[in-house]
Formats: structure tokens, sequence, C-alpha cells
């Protein structure tokens, strides 16, 4: 589906498409038709049945020979007081595959909706990205082409950029705009089909090959250690996961140079459980097979620093994603083991499912050799995540209060949005080990802050820092939000309006710059340590 900027000099044939898709609401106070554009409002009007404007409704109107399009759309909304930024992006879906199911080739479609907690601005880029990502499909092992996955028939899509948080911006403005959502919208896609892709194909080679191939194609630095170069920065616990599994572990590192030379990089850190069985302690055989998005931590670093170089954001970035099967066998790692990391501590492993953080304490080290600025990490961490808040958030940890509220406010401006949990020290006994400094497990409470407790073990706490458990937003195992079954990509549009909030503030060029060489030789070209 291509999307366009609706060219009002376009006209005749040329500026005419298959439909035109408005919305009408719910009769409150006034009128249903306030949304609909001047000039197919009175075509709206005549049409309407009853149920015009209530929620899930639609009918249909013939514009004649002159109009804009040959059948105006009029999709229902409900009210127009609840018209929150979840809602948009589920009413945007759902209109774009009604036309598709109706063999509509090309529409105009009119978004003019500023949305709650957003700026029109923000609403623009959220509106964008919800059309471009409406038609999104994972057909990959679908062979007939018959199936709904391949048919997309929708192929052109006009925005009616006329009205609500598109009046009075210029069109070189609207079309910079987006130009950008599409390539964020690209990225989204890439990350999706990446999480979406089974773990038979999605290995931990094949990720990092993916990462490779992604990053070099925008100039990213891409280094990618394989077994023998994990096992040369001695990290242990990436070792240990992967002990039991045919796959050979990878840890990419991507880089970006968007800012100053000199400029410490914000380091993003991602769980890249390519398929999590949980081990030796092996998970129940219901929906195990939800296990292979459990690198949507990785992904979501692939995305950011992809979409990064995309928009070419002034930052410098470092990406960092340990990679590895979690499997049960005779080789595998054993509940009682201990497990020595690279930083020299240890960790008693109560339970092989808790693998997440076991892997990631050692990326959490390996990010402070980048001296890094602030470091974030991306993990679907604990179950314990998703049965806190359900699905409509993820988790933030940090003890910078700063931070939390800049990630928290970008997550509310674009819709990915963040709560908070607590990471006092009150909580540090729940991980508490009688054979080694720590135990990979806190008992029965609290087990989202019992990973995050354990992974604060691992950063230096002048480095400041957050955790997101992604686990209740990372995937959906349907339709849920106006996100299709599948990977979100959740995650990567937040960090971006943060990365930008930040640039903007001139909070990284305040900053004093120091140099951002790590010790060693590890870094550098992309094949150095690569053997796959
Ligand atoms: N990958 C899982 C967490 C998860 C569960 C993500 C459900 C998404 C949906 C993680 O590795 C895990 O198994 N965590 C355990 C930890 C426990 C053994 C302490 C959990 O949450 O049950
Ligand atoms: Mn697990
Ligand atoms: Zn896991």
């Amino acid at each position: 589906m291509k999307l366009e900027i609706r060219d009002e000099r376009k006209t005749g044939k040329a500026g005419r498409t298959d439909a035109f898709v408005t919305f009408a609401t719910a009769p409150e106070k006034g009128d249903s038709f306030s949304f609909i554009p001047a000039e197919v409002r009175e075509a709206a009007r005549s049409g309407a049945p009853a149920e015009a404007g209530s929620e899930g409704s639609v009918y249909t109107v013939p514009l004649g020979a002159e109009g804009p399009a040959d059948r105006l759309y009029v999709f229902g909304i409900g009210k127009k007081t609840e018209l929150s930024p979840r809602k948009a992006r589920g009413v945007v879906r759902m209109a774009l595959k009604a036309l598709a199911r109706n063999g509509e080739t090309s529409a105009i479609l009119d978004l003019p909706f500023v949305l709650k907690r957003m700026s029109p601005a923000e609403s623009r880029d959220f509106l964008l990205r919800s059309a471009l990502l409406a038609d999104y499909t994972f057909g990959r092992y679908k062979t007939s082409k018959e199936d709904p996955a391949h048919k997309l028939p929708l192929k052109l899509v006009r925005i009616n950029a006329a009205t609500g948080p598109w009046a009075g911006v210029d069109r070189a403005q609207t079309e910079h705009e987006a130009k950008e959502a599409g390539a964020v919208a690209e990225v989204a896609r890439l990350v999706r089909d990446i999480g979406n892709t089974p773990s038979n194909d999605m290995t931990p080679r094949e990720f990092a090959d993916q990462a490779r191939k992604h990053g070099k194609a925008r100039g990213l630095t891409v280094t990618v250690l394989d077994k023998k170069a994990i096992a040369k920065e001695r990290m242990g616990g990436v070792l240990a996961v992967n002990q039991g599994s045919v796959e050979e572990p990878r840890f990419v590192v991507l880089e970006y140079h968007g800012g100053r030379k000199g400029d410490r990089p914000v380091a993003l850190v991602g769980k890249g459980i390519t398929f999590d069985s949980g081990g030796i302690s092996i998970k129940p055989a219901d929906r195990m097979g939800d296990m292979k998005w459990d690198m949507m931590g990785a992904a979501t670093v692939v995305g950011v620093l992809l979409a990064a170089a995309d928009l070419e954001l002034p930052v410098n970035l470092v990406g960092l994603m340990p990679l590895t099967e979690n499997m049960p066998s005779g080789s595998a790692y054993k509940p009682g083991d201990v497990v020595r990391f690279r930083n020299g501590k240890t960790a008693e492993i109560d339970n092989t499912d808790a693998e997440g953080r076991v892997v990631l304490a050692d990326a959490l080290d390996y990010a402070a050799e980048w001296k890094p600025e602030i470091i974030l990490d991306y993990a679907t961490l604990t179950g314990a995540a998703v049965v806190a808040l359900g699905l409509e958030a993820a988790i933030v940890y940090s003890d910078h209060d700063d931070l939390v509220e800049d990630l928290i406010s970008a997550g509310e401006r674009t819709d990915e949005r963040l709560w908070r949990l607590p990471m006092w020290d009150d909580y540090k006994e729940n991980i508490r080990s009688d054979w080694a400094d720590f135990k990979n497990t806190g008992g029965r409470w609290g087990g989202s802050i019992n990973a995050a407790m354990f992974l604060k073990e691992f950063v230096d706490p002048k480095t400041p820092w957050a955790h997101l458990d992604i686990a209740p937003t990372a995937y959906f195992e349907r339709d849920h939000a106006g996100y299709p079954v599948g990977a979100t990509a959740f995650g990567i549009s937040m960090t971006l309006r943060w990365l930008r909030d930040r640039a903007d503030s001139g909070a990284a060029a305040s900053v004093p710059a120091k140099a951002s060489k790590k010790k060693g030789s590890s870094k550098g070209s992309s094949s150095a340590k690569t053997s796959s």
C-alpha cells in the first residue's frame, strides 16, 4: 500500500479514487457529521441511515461522476469525546480493512482527529503510522495466494491533510512528516516480521544476519560476536542459557553515529531469546509457542537503531542484543547451578525459566564499555508484568525520576504507554542466595520487580538506567487495541519520541563531551568476530 498526501490540484481522473473515507460520530449534542469535510458532507447527510455515527457502523453513498471518488464511506466512531489514540488506531485499521474487503483499490482518507494526550503534530504522526500499518499481515508461510494474508487490493491511500491536526500546516511540512512516518512504519513492519517468524527460522544466527543486513544498508556499524567471542568476553550468563541448545548464541552490537563525535551514546539493550521453552524448568505446553516472541526486546532495539538512522536523529546510539534459545537437554544449565557473569558476580540458578535476566546481566555490564550517558533495556521479562498491568502498558523501572518522567511522557504521546513500579532496596532480600551473590528468582510475589532488582546489580548506579518489562505489550495472542495478532513493535515510537525530545531540549548537547571509545578491540568491522 502506497500512502501519499492528497494533492487538491489533481482534479478529474488524476485526483479521483475508488473510495473517500470519512467518519461520523454518535449524535451527542449537535452534529454527527462535524468531522466530515465540506465537499462530501451533504452526500454523507443525504445517505445517512438511523444508526449513522454509532460505533462500528458503516454506510456508503455514491458520489457521482464529478465527485472526488466513486463512493463515500462513512464509518461510525461513537462518542467524539472518547477518541483515544488506541481507538483511533483501531478505527483506521477497521476502515482500511473494510475497504480492502470490498475490493477498493484506492482511497482518500480523511483523519481530522486531534487525539487525547497528543499535540496536533503528534496526532498527525500517530494517524499516519496507524494508516501505514493498518494492512500489516504476516503471510510468509501461507502458501495459497488466495489467503487473506496475501489479498491486499488496496494499493493507494491519499491522506486528506486539510483539517483537524493538519489545519494550517503547509504542504512541504506535511510531505516531510509523511516521509518520516513512512520510514518508521517500514521499520515497524520489519520488526514485526522478525518477531512473527517462528523460532525454527528466526534463530540467533538468522536474527544477527537480519540485523547486519539492515544495519549495513543504513551505514550502521555492525559487530556480531559468535560463541567463541562471547566466551572470550566471559559472558557466563549468555553461555549458561545457551548451553542446552544446538543453536549457537550470537551477541549483536549496532552503533549509530548521528550525534557529535565524542558525545556519549545512549545504550539500548534488548533481550533476544529466540525461543524460551523454560529450559529444564520447562514451561507448560499451553501457549508455549508464544515464546517465539521472547526476542521482541532485541527486535525493538534493532528497530530503534534502524529508524534513528532513517530519520537522521542527532544522537549517538549503541544497541546490544544477547541472542540465544533457552532449551532443555542433557547439556542444559540446571536449577542449583551457579553462573559467573562477565563482571565477576555470581548467581544461583533457581529456575532456568528466569533466563532473560541471566543474559541481560552480561549485556548490561558490557554496555558500560561504551560509557553510555543513559542505558535503557527492553525485555519480555516476566509473566508477572502481564498479570500486573494487563495488555495496555509496559512497566518502567528506574531510580532516576527524571528519566522515568521523560519516558512516560514520550509513551503517552505515542500511545506506547508505560507505568512505573518501584525498585526499592527493600525488595533486594527476595533475590538473596545461600550459595551465590544472588538468586535468579525472587519467590512468588512481585515477580517483575524481582527481575528488575536482579538487573540492577549489573548497572553502575551512577549511570541513569531504565528497565522496560515489555511482556504485556510486545505481542498479542489475538487482534487487540487496533493491533493485529502477533508482534506489535511496541516501544520503537516511544523511544524515538524520547530521543527527539532530548535532542530538542538540548539535553544531549549539555553533557560534557567525553571519549566514547571502549577499551579492547572487539569493536569494529562487522566481519571480525563473525562465523555465520
Ligand atoms: N519470557 C518469559 C516471560 C513471559 C511470559 C513473557 C509470558 C511474555 C509472556 C520469561 O523468561 C519467564 O519465563 N519468566 C518467568 C520467571 C519466573 C520463572 C521467575 C515468569 O514470568 O514466569
Ligand atoms: Mn523464561
Ligand atoms: Zn523468557
